[in-house]
C-alpha cells in the first residue's frame, strides 16, 4: 500500500497524515478504490495513534466519515464540516479517495469552521504519458527523454533485444498509483509513443503482463491506456497492410480491443503518434488522420474506450535552405482542416506550443481552430528541454500561463476551456529514488495533477502546498527558502538559455546544454537564421511563413506587428536588427548579454539560500542529491551564458554597454 523502502514518500511523508491519523475515522463498506480510502485510513491511524473502523448503514460517530452518497459525479466529492468534525461523502470510492488526499492537504485546517463544499475535477481525463521503452534503445536508453532511472513498468532485461518485460515486482508501480491519486491523475499510459517492435507486443502476448499493471494501478483509481502502433496488423497481425479502410485491418483491431478489454475491464484506451517522426500512419494508403483515427475509434467505441490521436507531426526531412516550410504551421495545416470528422471518442492531444516544449514559445493554434473536435491539452512534465532534471526548474508558472492564455474573439476562450478532451503530459517519474531524479522536479508532478483537475488553481499555492507536505515538519525558514529557489526558477532558466522566444539552440540529440547552431543546418525544422545584422524567424504574413496569420484576431494582429509583438515571443514571430528596441527598452543584443548574466547570477542566489537552510534539513539523501544538481546546474548556465554570449558578439560585433566579461 504504502512506497517500496528505496522510494521517497514524495509529497507523502508519514508526517502529512498526522492530523487525519490523530483522529477516529470510519469509512464505509464499499468498491476497490473504497477499500483503498480503508487501508489508507488505518495505516494513518496506526501511525498516528487514532482509529479506523468500518461500517454499512448508518455512519457511526467520528472525527471523519467517509461515506458512499448518490447524486455526485463519478469523481466528485462533498465535504461537510461542523463542531470539529468532517463527512466526506462521494458516489463512488474514486470520489472518497480524492476526498482523503484533500483532507492530508488541508491538514488541521481540514477540520475548522463549518459549512460544505462540493470538489470534481475540470475534466474527465487527466493522464500521463510515459515514454518508457522495454528494450533499451540504443540511442534512447529505457525511457526516451527520461531523466529518472529506468522504467518502473518495464525492466530491460539483460538489455538484448527481445528480452524486455513487465516487472515481476510492481509494488512500485503501486506506490506511484497512490501518489497520482493524491494529485488527480486518473489514467496513464505506460509505455513510449514511438513503439517499437517489443512494446508493440504488450497488445497481444504481453497482454496478461499488461493485465498485472493495470492491477497495480486499480486501487487508486488509475486506468491503463497502452501507446499503439499504427502497423500493429502488419507487425503483430502478419496482415499485408494497415490500411484503415481494409477490412482485415477493421477486424483485426476490433478483435484487439475485444482482448485487451477481456483482460483489462477498466482499460481506457490507445495512444497513436502516427505519421510522425517517422512512426508509421495511414498516409502511406492515401488516408488522412481522420481515417485513421476514427477506425480505431470504432473498435474501441464498443467498450467505452477512447483513441489519443497526437497533433504532434511536421515534416523531419525539411532543407534549412527552404524558408517557406515552417515547422510551426504543421500541426495546424494537418488537424485544422479535419475540425469535426473526429468520431466522439477521439481526442486529439496538441502539444502547448506549435514546436516543442520549448522554454517559451506562443500558444498552438490549433487549440482554437478545432471547435467541433475533443482536443486535449500536452504539457511536458519531464525537462526534456527545461534542465533534464538537473537544473531546478518549477514549471507550475509556464503551464498556467499557458491553461489562462485567452484566444479572444470570436473563440473567446482560454485553453483550458478549450481543452475539452482533458490534459495529458509526459511522464517526469523512473525508479529512481527521488522518482524524478532532482528532487525538487516532484513539484513539476504536483502541480501538473493538481492542475488537470483545477486549472484556476495558482502556480504559486500549488508550490507551497507541494512543499508543505513534501517537507511537513521542517522549519519555516526552509520552506521560504524552497519556495524563493523555485517560484520564478522557469523565468530563471528562459534568462540564462534561449532568449525572446527563439527556441532550441541545444545540442542536438539529447538536447542537454547549449549550441548555438546546433539545429541550424538539420532537417529539424528549428532555425533561429542569426547573422550579423539581426535574428529571428519571420512568421508574419506580410513577409515571412504566415504562421502569425493562423492565430484569431485580436492575437494574429499581435504577433504581426513589431510595434505589438510581446518582447518574450518577438524572436519567433520576426526577424529584427540586434539594435531593436524591445518594449523593455533594451536592444536585442543588450537583452540577450543582460538575461544571460542575470541568470547566472540568480542561480548564484539561489545556491546561497539553499546552502542557508539544507544544513538543518533531516532527509541528507535529499540535501545531497539537490548540492550535487545545483552544481551541475550552475556550470551548465555557465556554459550557457558565455556560449550564447560569445556567439552573439562574435555574430553582431556589438559590445556589451557594460563591459561584462564575454569571450
Ligand atoms: C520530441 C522528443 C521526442 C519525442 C517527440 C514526441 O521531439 O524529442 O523524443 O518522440 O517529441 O513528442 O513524440
Amino acid at each position: 500500500m504504502t512506497a517500496t523502502a528505496a522510494a521517497h514518500p514524495a509529497w507523502l511523508p508519514t508526517a502529512a497524515f498526522a492530523p487525519l491519523g490523530r483522529r477516529a475515522i470510519a469509512v464505509v463498506q464499499g468498491d476497490a478504490q473504497t477499500e483503498t480510502v480503508a487501508a489508507e485510513a488505518a495505516a494513518a491511524t496506526t501511525a498516528h495513534g487514532g482509529s479506523a473502523v468500518r461500517f454499512t448503514g448508518e455512519a457511526p460517530r467520528a472525527d471523519i466519515v467517509f461515506a458512499l452518497e448518490g447524486g455526485l459525479g463519478d469523481e466528485a466529492f462533498r465535504v461537510r464540516r461542523a463542531d470539529g468534525s468532517v463527512t466526506v461523502a462521494a458516489s463512488s470510492g474514486r470520489g472518497l479517495l480524492y476526498g482523503f488526499f484533500h483532507l492530508v492537504r488541508l491538514g488541521e485546517a481540514a477540520f475548522e469552521g463549518s459549512g460544505e463544499e462540493t470538489h470534481e475535477p475540470s475534466r474527465a481525463i487527466r493522464i500521463l504519458n510515459h515514454w518508457d521503452n522495454m528494450d533499451l534503445h540504443p540511442v534512447m536508453g529505457a525511457v526516451e527523454r527520461g531523466y529518472a532511472g529506468a522504467s518502473i513498468f518495464f525492466s530491460v532485461g539483460d538489455g538484448l533485444p527481445g528480452s524486455g518485460h513487465v516487472r515481476d515486482d510492481l509494488s512500485r508501480v503501486g506506490a506511484y498509483a497512490r501518489l497520482l491519486a493524491s494529485i488527480g491523475i486518473n489514467a496513464v499510459s505506460v509505455n513510449n509513443v514511438n513503439v517499437h517492435h517489443r512494446e508493440a507486443r504488450l497488445l497481444t502476448d504481453d497482454l496478461e503482463h499488461a493485465a498485472r499493471i493495470a492491477a497495480a494501478l486499480r486501487p487508486y483509481g488509475v486506468r491503463l491506456h497502452l501507446a499503439v502502433s499504427w502497423a500493429a496488423p502488419v507487425m503483430l497481425g502478419g496482415l499485408a497492410t494497415s490500411d484503415p479502410f481494409d477490412a482485415d485491418v477493421k477486424a483485426w483491431w476490433a478483435e484487439a480491443a475485444d482482448r485487451v478489454w477481456a483482460a483489462i475491464p477498466d482499460f481506457g484506451g490507445f495512444v497513436v503518434k502516427a505519421d510522425s517522426e517517422g512512426q508509421p500512419g495511414p498516409f502511406a494508403y492515401g488516408r488522412d488522420h481522420a481515417d485513421g483515427a476514427n477506425m480505431l475509434a470504432e473498435a474501441v467505441a464498443p467498450h467505452g474506450g477512447i483513441i489519443h490521436w497526437r497533433a504532434f507531426v511536421y515534416n523531419h526531412t525539411q532543407d534549412w535552405r527552404d524558408r517557406s516550410t515552417d515547422r510551426a504551421r504543421a500541426a495546424f495545416d494537418h488537424f485544422a482542416p479535419l475540425d469535426g470528422r473526429f468520431r466522439d471518442n477521439v481526442i486529439v492531444q496538441v502539444k502547448f506550443g506549435p514546436m516543442d516544449f520549448q522554454v517559451r514559445e506562443p500558444i498552438s493554434p490549433v487549440l482554437a481552430a478545432m471547435p467541433n473536435t475533443r482536443v486535449a491539452l500536452e504539457l511536458q512534465v519531464t525537462q526534456e528541454y527545461t534542465g533534464q532534471q538537473k537544473h531546478a526548474v518549477y514549471l507550475g508558472p509556464q503551464w498556467t500561463e499557458v491553461m489562462r492564455f485567452d484566444f479572444g474573439g470570436d473563440s473567446g476562450q482560454t485553453v483550458a476551456a478549450l481543452a475539452q478532451g482533458g490534459f495529458a503530459a509526459v511522464a517526469n517519474v523512473g525508479d529512481d529514488e527521488f522518482w524524478t531524479g532532482h528532487p525538487f522536479a516532484q513539484a513539476n508532478l504536483y502541480a501538473y495533477g493538481r492542475l488537470t483537475w483545477n486549472p484556476d488553481a495558482s502556480a504559486t499555492d500549488l508550490l507551497d502546498e507541494w512543499i508543505g507536505q513534501t517537507f511537513a515538519g521542517e522549519d519555516a525558514t526552509t520552506a521560504a527558502a524552497i519556495h524563493d529557489i523555485l517560484a520564478d526558477s522557469w523565468r530563471t532558466y528562459e534568462k540564462y538559455t534561449t532568449p525572446l522566444g527563439v527556441g532550441f539552440m541545444v545540442r542536438p540529440g539529447h538536447h542537454y546544454g547549449p549550441d548555438v547552431d546546433g539545429y541550424e543546418y538539420t532537417p529539424w525544422g528549428t532555425y533561429h537564421f542569426a547573422d550579423r545584422d539581426g535574428i529571428g524567424v519571420d512568421r508574419t504574413v506580410a513577409t515571412g511563413t504566415g504562421f502569425a496569420g493562423l492565430y484569431p484576431s485580436p492575437w494574429r494582429e499581435t504577433y504581426e506587428s513589431l510595434e505589438t509583438v510581446p518582447d518574450e515571443l518577438i524572436l519567433f514571430f520576426h526577424h529584427v536588427p540586434y539594435a531593436h528596441v524591445l518594449h523593455s527598452g533594451t536592444t536585442v543584443i543588450q537583452h540577450i548579454y543582460d538575461t544571460h548574466f542575470e541568470g547566472v547570477e540568480r542561480v548564484q542566489r539561489d545556491i546561497e539560500a539553499w546552502n542557508a537552510v539544507s544544513g538543518s534539513l533531516r532527509d541528507r539523501d535529499l540535501v545531497a542529491g539537490v548540492d550535487e544538481r545545483f552544481a551541475e546546474q550552475l556550470r551548465s548556465a555557465i556554459e550557457w551564458r558565455d556560449q550564447v554570449n560569445t556567439y552573439f558578439l562574435r555574430k553582431s560585433g556589438v559590445a556589451d554597454a557594460r563591459g561584462r566579461r564575454i569571450y
